[in-house]
């Protein structure tokens, strides 16, 4: 199949802010009939992609005049952001989207959109077009730049629209965002993959890889750095890859060379990036880490098995001694470095012996988190075709014993930072227990500390004073009061 990467010209994003404009409108309008303000509420699933991406939904809505609420049932506009990586979120998608049947019969007025990866196939087109009629339109994730336009269309009377082009990926600058917090933000440097993990529906929804112009890029870090952020999360589903899509890049600018200039920038800021494919985490991209005070000593580096066998069937090319050379590599030049990782249970023709060969790797690479997620089979890739699909029995058996393996280390990783004491990003309250704040360390990991005064968005430096498997608990040493 041909697969197009567009650019989306300024004119085409121009447009799409005219149509901002006429909702705009019509929402006032409305808003003054009925003597309340038009509500919008975005859903997302998925990935911190789909959570960047929803930002710009937002945005949208926004600048069309309508006000965020986060209670589907107070919406006049629903948008939906959908996940494709794993049937459960499929699942969940459609069982949400099937409840606002009675939603739509309590206000006909209410524009229901579904998007994202779910509806960047044909067949969920297909199901949502048929099965869901009370949708009033579908836009796949090379759609999105054009909502604005959707919305306009059914709001002045035009048909359901459905807006997907399979496998197509573009990039659209421009687009307003409403970022959901002030101090720290995702800012997307690629977008697609090229891979084809045999397991993985992304490069199928999302398209080929294109990497956004680095003026682009540094102008909009330097934007949200401005605006008061400390924490930049540079998106992608290969990070690495960045600027190889690039004729003018090739061989003169790239990942490493990228993270050097946003270290560069003035500011009091850390940043991160995700996700990296081993096959492309360069030793130079570690040395560069190592260099810069603001890129964060954290790296998440999914390994998906432990077995040659089982990586060659999921077409990752690379060797668990690769790996673990690569692991080796940067914990030698970033001693404090913390590894995360993604691990997936019961790959078809996964056997006991290949399992203990993760368990293996997993209890010599010591991470200090992992994402485990069980073999889902995504129809229209090759692993789902395979004959040597393992039961749900067995998967879940070994996802519970990777589990079990991890919270150990976990746990005897967070026990050795008792009595460190770190720098702090302050998050805010904790969700489970009212009188704590919680925060994150450069390398990612959680802390909870109690404390009388709001810190939200602020470093503090924390002293630890114990450990659980995913959780440190610590005493406020100080606030920093330059910020
Ligand atoms: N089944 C289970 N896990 C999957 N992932 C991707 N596709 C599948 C699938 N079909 C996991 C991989 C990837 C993470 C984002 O999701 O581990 O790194
Ligand atoms: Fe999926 Fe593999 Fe691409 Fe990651 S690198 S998005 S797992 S195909």
């Amino acid at each position: 199949m041909e697969r197009t990467v567009r650019r989306i010209p300024q004119n085409e994003i121009q447009d799409q802010l005219g149509y901002m404009h006429k909702v705009r409108s019509i929402v006032s309008k409305k808003a003054e009939q009925r003597g309340s303000c038009m509500k919008y509420c975005v859903i997302t699933y998925g990935c911190q992609q789909n959570e960047a991406d929803s930002e710009r939904l937002s945005g949208i809505a926004e600048k069309m005049g309508y006000v965020q609420v986060y209670s589907e049932k107070d919406a006049d506009l629903i948008l939906v952001n959908t996940c494709a990586v794993r049937e459960h979120a499929e699942l969940k998608a459609l069982s949400v989207t099937g409840q606002y049947k009675h939603l739509k019969e309590a206000n006909p007025e209410l524009i229901v959109g579904i998007g994202g990866c779910m509806v960047s196939q044909q067949r969920r087109c297909d199901d949502i077009k048929n099965s869901y009629p009370y949708v009033d339109f579908l836009f796949g994730t090379s759609m999105l730049y054009r909502v604005p336009e959707f919305i306009y269309k059914r709001l002045t009377g035009g048909k359901r629209g459905f807006y997907s082009e399979f496998g197509a990926g573009c990039i659209a600058e421009g687009l307003p965002v409403k970022r959901e917090h002030k101090h720290k933000a995702w800012v997307s440097v690629m977008n697609g993959c090229n891979n084809f993990c045999t397991y993985c529906i992304v490069p199928y929804v999302r398209g080929r890889e294109r990497s956004r112009y680095k003026e682009d890029i540094l102008e909009e870090i330097r934007t949200v750095v401005n605006d008061g952020c400390h924490e930049i999360t540079l998106l992608g589903q290969n990070v690495n890859s960045y600027g190889l899509d690039l004729p003018e890049y090739v061989g003169k600018y790239d990942f490493s060379s990228l993270l050097q200039d946003i270290n560069e920038i003035d500011g009091d800021f850390i940043v991160r990036f995700m996700t990296s494919h081993p096959k492309d985490a360069k030793k130079e991209l570690i040395d560069t880490m190592a260099r810069c005070e603001k890129i964060a000593p954290h790296f998440h580096l999914p390994l998906q098995s432990g077995s040659d066998e089982i990586l060659k069937r999921m077409n990752r090319k690379y060797t668990s001694e690769y790996y673990l050379g690569l692991l080796a590599y940067m914990r030698e030049k970033i001693p404090d470095i913390c590894v995360t990782t993604d691990i997936i249970t019961g790959f078809p023709g996964e056997t006991e012996e290949d399992f203990e060969k993760t368990l293996s790797l997993v209890s010599i690479a010591r991470y200090d988190m992992i994402y485990s997620f069980i073999y889902s089979p995504r129809p229209g890739t090759p692993a789902a075709e395979y004959g040597d699909q393992i039961s749900a029995e067995d998967k879940n058996r070994r996802f519970r014993r990777l589990l079990d393996l991890q919270n150990q280390i976990s746990y005897e990783k967070n026990l050795s930072a008792v009595g460190k004491t770190y720098r702090v990003l302050c998050d805010g309250l904790s969700k489970n227990d009212g009188g704590m704040y919680t925060g994150r360390t450069a390398g990612n990991k959680l802390v909870h500390f109690p404390c009388n005064e709001d810190m939200t968005g602020r470093f503090v430096t924390v002293k630890i004073a114990a450990a659980q498997p995913y959780a440190l608990l610590g005493e406020l040493v100080q606030s920093d009061i330059s910020q």
